[in-house]
């Protein structure tokens, strides 16, 4: 289980089913994904069965089953991001991690997932960090990009 506190987030929503998916995202939001432990505590507090719960985080796409580092980077590979090089900078954050797309670093430091366009095509290549934008992002602004967050 990890360390976020999850009995405060019910208690500010309050122990009711239809309080479900905002419980859901906000232990996400604090922990980068939803482990079974935190699963089965927000099934238990507010009465459902595992297996609801289960069914709803698994729906919802934005939420994450899978463990995810404290650090989620994000490169677009929509069409205007891809003709600007944006598969190059996959490969090289990948390289520099030691991790392929969709995969998090055993330290858990970090996340690398590829998206379709965030609309900001105008600032292709674009790598998200941590919800920060980085327009026309080089491959070697990529590993700064990297260093920079780990030396935080
Ligand atoms: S294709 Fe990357 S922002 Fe639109």
């Amino acid at each position: 289980m990890g360390t976020i506190n999850v009995d405060r987030i019910i208690d500010r929503h309050g122990r009711d089913r239809s309080s479900l998916i905002a419980i859901l995202q906000d232990v996400q939001e604090e922990n980068n994904w939803i482990c079974e432990d935190h699963l089965r505590q927000v099934a238990r507090e507010l009465g459902l069965p595992i297996t609801q719960v289960y069914g709803v985080a698994t729906f919802y796409r934005a939420l994450s089953l899978k463990p995810r580092g404290k650090s989620i980077i994000k490169v677009c590979v929509g069409t205007a991001c891809h003709v600007r090089g944006s598969g190059l900078i996959v490969d090289e954050i990948g390289r520099q991690l030691d991790i392929g797309p969709g995969e998090t670093t055993q330290d858990m430091s970090y996340t690398l997932e590829v998206v379709n366009c965030v609309g900001a095509c105008g600032m292709a290549p674009v790598v998200i960090v941590d919800d920060t934008y980085h327009p026309g992002v080089k491959p070697h602004r990529a590993k700064k990009l990297i260093k920079t967050r780990a030396k935080a």
